[in-house]
């Protein structure tokens, strides 16, 4: 029985806050407020089916003890997973940081140059050990990044490839198996053929548009692709890489020797291998290719004083941006993970990746030479890491093995003859004998005691050559001290949630409480590889059918999957699952996906991935879907309707109170319903998607179950699926997972980012049924207090429900003070930061508006600061309105003001300095301090520059070169 409710620190506002709330909304209880917010029809009769809330004491031990059962064994296994040694410095002061994990996507740059710059040092890494032009700041894992990449090989076709209907991809059958897996489903939808073969005698034709190989490839060889890329151009096709990063410190890397794009996974830069993740993987190209990239690229520009900034570039072309032109669907990635890998790479700098990258190469040499002197053939040639030995005659595989299990070791057993072992950062010379040894005794021998000799196991002509990490950032903070300071620095420009509330609405920025944070950290779920044998991982699997069931309880489904690695990631899995879904009953010519206009960009974009059609339907002046619009084009399209995806309550933050009408409409019409679930915030216990009489529905567990967004991922996005869909959920070529009739593997890893799950698995496990209901109630409430509130200044709010309610967030339009006094939300939004508050989200769904959220964790201070802040703001637009503030230099368009502005000697506005930076009394207790002024995006895309800046840069002031 729990002593102390979890719930009650989870919810802000406390018990004696809700009368007052209420008054203000005017609604004489929380369940009053409730039913007339959501439409009856479809509000849940009982209560979750959920085991009893457990106190944060309780759920300690009881992780405590899942976690015991998983075996920790060193794993050698290799194929893109590799232990690694965090550095405590990174461990503490980033993943374990509120400051780093709890920020979201950096948009608004002014209150993000910490974590910007982070991430650019990521970028920089990438591109000095790939030698390419230009990387993006992480993609959700190796095997989906090589399918961005062939994305984006099928999108740069020429002219020439198009007009011959090139639709073919060479893979060499050298390639990891998850990637093979993850291509094979990518490709298929889009009519695009690939071909498996040895990339030595592939000959290239007219129809192959593009070449994907893996460097070093799967078996560990280190092979010379400089011809076959050659032949490639030649043939008028690209070439992707997958290539292991680490191994680039040693080796020639691609982009010396032609490649057009370079992907891999960054894990073994000081990310736990966490059971498959998350970790960030990486995407570098040409610089020609910047408009193809997918993802976000973070670039250098100047700010409004012509400091030196950093922001996201290219911002407004993010590809899901690009909505139905879309070549990707990818939008929150793995910038947590970047971040940490940035940071271990600055903190070993190229000397310290250097020593790491010997010491993992000199582990395999160590092994190689060792099983050779027992009788063993290696059969790697060259390699960096991974070498395959061949059993004798007369050496059984069992005995490997069970001296390996017994010893606490896997290793990758390939067939009855071979075995795969790969080296990492962490081992060492008793492990190389216990290796050894074990080799040894299966062959009836004994090691030979040898001094070991620094040697190269692969050939003069793949050393590397060209220098890396010389830029300053990555020579600077090798003591922990100057490291732990240069972190603190940057965290200090961020606004998280350990400052202040993010009522970025959609994104629902709740409470990561500390202690569902706490077992990321824990080896016995960090330190698993994803393809150990089941009987080591049972903490895990028990976790995880557990949150399964959880979760299709809580969305009324019959089942669900947690391999997708984000939000974008699931609605591609479930547009996927519907389509196998058609073809199993002969239907799979159906291929039109109605989406309401007001929908993320990303839902066009995955039906556009998943080789759909989107056909938008209309939305009226109150942000409801236009019945009519949608039975006229379900109707018209009834022949191929594939599905109809809607976010409820929709992003315009309203239960629509025809939504089963919608659905039955589209069930008529032979399609299927796909909910987006980035708004469950609002449905949890309440109502859900099963009920409402959707067929498939993803969940953001980076919103509503809690999991932090750390700066732009990682993310979790499971689909949860009707009966009928269950048997096609996808499955894994090196782990079983899925329906009967599944589809092939939709991320790297079987159950995608397990080791972030314990975050999710507390939240629930911690709130119970009750809470749960609970929170989303007072989601509501805070979001209902915050509308009422506005509405009595004087804002209007864009949309309400029947009753005049708004769900979980709400819109409040800015266009009228466009037209008036000439601010606009961007204004509005930088306005806020003076005032210590990160922007609400910015013109989405509605150009010219701001969407708030506050979610369930938010006090009711944090809101009434909030609301003073509004207030505030208010006032500031009546002065200019009133002649009292000028049209142009006023407080609103010169935000954010920074302390240099503040402190020079210099003060040409015509307010005072006070006015700027505190503009409320409060401000100044808890005041945060923007670095940068409004930064000038136009002029960094016109200057791409997306590489960290020789330290001059920083002390220079920009000219603009146009
Ligand atoms: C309504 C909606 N759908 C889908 C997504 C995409 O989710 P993700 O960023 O995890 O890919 C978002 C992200 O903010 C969203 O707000």
């Amino acid at each position: 029985m729990a002593s102390e409710k979890f719930v009650s620190r989870h919810i802000g506002p406390r018990n004696g806050d809700i009368k007052t709330m209420l008054e203000t909304v005017g609604a004489p209880s929380l369940d009053a407020l409730i039913e007339e917010t959501i439409p009856s029809d479809i509000r849940l009769e009982k209560d979750l089916d959920l085991p009893e809330a457990l106190s944060e004491y309780e759920y300690f031990a009881k992780i405590k003890g899942i976690a015991a059962k998983n075996k920790l064994f060193r794993t050698f296994i290799g194929q893109g997973y590799y232990d690694t040694i965090t550095p405590a410095v990174i461990q503490r002061n980033i993943l374990e940081n509120p400051g780093w994990y709890t920020p979201y996507t950096p948009y608004q740059a002014e209150v993000s140059q910490g974590r910007l710059e982070a991430l650019l040092n990521f970028q920089t890494m990438v591109l000095d050990l790939t030698k390419m032009e230009l990387a993006n700041c992480s993609l959700l894992d190796e095997a989906t990044a090589v399918g961005e990449s062939m994305y984006m090989m099928m999108g740069l076709r020429s002219r020439a490839k198009k007009k011959a209907g090139a639709n073919k991809v060479f893979v060499d059958q050298n390639i990891y198996t998850q990637t093979l897996d993850v291509l094979n489903t990518r490709a298929n939808p889009l009519g695009i053929e690939l071909i498996v073969g040895d990339y030595k005698s592939f000959e290239f034709d007219e129809a192959v548009f593009g070449a994907i190989v893996q460097y070093p490839a799967a078996n560990g060889s280190i092979e010379d692709y400089a011809d076959f890329v050659e032949r490639a151009h030649a043939s008028d096709a690209l070439v992707s890489v997958a290539a292991d990063l680490m191994s680039l410190v040693l080796l020639t890397p691609p982009g010396e020797w032609g490649a057009d794009i370079v992907v891999g996974t960054t894990q073994r830069f000081g990310i736990p291998m966490g059971y498959g993740g998350p970790h960030a993987a990486y995407l570098a190209c040409r610089e020609a290719y910047k408009r193809n990239v997918p993802g976000r690229i973070i670039g250098v520009t100047k700010d409004a004083q012509g400091n030196h900034a950093v922001r996201m570039a290219l911002q407004t072309r993010e590809q899901h941006i690009k909505r139905e032109k879309a070549t990707s669907n990818i939008c929150t990635a793995q910038a947590l993970l970047a971040t940490m890998a940035g940071f271990y790479g600055a903190y070993h700098g190229a000397e310290g990746l250097t020593r790491i990258a010997k010491h993992i190469h000199a582990g395999a040499g160590e092994l190689s030479e060792g099983v050779k002197a027992l009788g063993y053939t290696q059969n790697v040639e060259n390699f960096f890491d991974t070498i395959e030995v061949v059993l004798p005659e007369g050496v059984a595989m069992e005995d490997i093995r069970n001296a390996a299990l017994e010893a606490e070791m896997n290793f990758r057993y390939i067939d009855e003859k071979t075995v795969g072992i790969s080296s990492d950062e962490k081992i060492s010379k008793e492990e190389i004998n216990t290796i050894l040894n074990i080799f040894a005794k299966a062959a009836g021998k004994e090691v030979e005691a040898k001094e070991a000799e620094e040697k190269v196991y692969f050939d003069g002509k793949f050393s590397r050559t060209s220098d890396f990490l010389t830029l300053d950032v990555f020579n600077r903070y090798r003591s922990e001290t100057a490291m732990m300071r240069y972190m603190k620095n940057l965290e200090k420009k961020d606004i998280g949630l350990n400052t202040s509330m993010i009522s970025l609405g959609s994104c629902t920025m709740k409470l990561n409480s500390a202690v569902s944070m706490l077992p990321m950290s824990w080896p016995e779920f960090g330190g698993i590889h994803p393809f150990v044998p089941m009987n080591q991982v049972e903490g895990y699997t028990d976790m995880i059918s557990e949150l399964e069931k959880w979760l299709s309880e809580i969305t009324g489904f019959a089942g669900c999957t947690l391999q997708p690695n984000s939000g974008a990631a699931g609605e591609y899995t479930g547009l996927m699952v519907i389509r196998e879904y058609h073809i199993s009953r002969g239907e799979g010519h159906r291929n039109v996906v109605l989406i309401p206009s007001s929908a993320h960009g990303t839902n066009p974009a995955s039906v556009t991935v998943a080789g759909m059609k989107p056909v938008i339907v209309k939305c009226d002046e109150n942000g409801n879907v236009e019945f009519d619009d949608l039975k006229a084009k379900a109707e018209k399209h009834a022949e191929d309707l594939c599905a109809y995806m809607i976010t409820y309550p929709s992003t315009h933050g309203v239960f629509e109170t025809g939504i089963k009408e919608m659905m039955n409409l589209i069930h008529e019409n032979g399609g299927q319903v796909y909910m987006d679930g980035a708004n469950m915030n609002a449905q949890v216990g309440l109502t859900n998607p099963g009920l409402i009489g959707a067929d498939v529905c993803h969940l953001n567990l980076h919103k509503t179950f809690s999991i932090p967004h750390g700066g732009g991922g990682p993310g979790v996005g499971p689909i949860g699926v009707a009966e009928h869909l269950v048997q096609f959920l996808p499955s894994h070529k090196c782990v079983k997972t899925g329906g009967e009739n599944a589809i092939t593997a939709v991320a790297a890893a079987p159950f995608g980012s397990a080791s972030v799950l314990p975050i999710t698995y507390g939240y629930i496990a911690m709130l119970g049924a009750e809470g749960l209901t609970e929170a989303t109630k007072m989601a509501i409430l805070n979001a209902n207090y915050l509308s009422s509130s506005f509405q009595k200044l004087g804002f209007k709010i864009l949309y309400t429900g029947e009753n005049g309610r708004v769900g979980h967030e709400m819109i409040f339009d800015c266009r009228e003070f466009n037209k008036s006094v000439g601010i606009t939300d961007t204004d509005i939004a930088k306005r806020l930061m003076d005032y210590g508050f990160h922007a609400p989200t910015l013109s989405f769904p509605v150009h010219g508006t701001l969407m708030v959220e506050p979610t369930e964790s938010e006090p009711l201070e944090e809101l009434d600061r909030f609301i003073e802040a509004l207030a505030k703001i208010n006032e500031e637009m009546k002065e200019i309105e009133d002649g009292v503030a000028d049209t142009v230099d006023n407080v609103l368009k010169n935000a954010p003001h920074t302390h240099k502005v503040l402190t020079a000697d210099e003060w040409n506005h015509t307010y005072t300095r006070q006015k700027a930076v505190y503009p409320l009394k409060w401000v100044a207790d808890n005041k945060f301090w923007p670095t940068v002024g409004r930064v000038d995006d136009a002029f960094g895309d016109r200057n791409l520059m997306c590489t960290c800046a020789p330290l001059e840069v920083y002390n220079e002031e920009y000219v603009d070169a146009d």
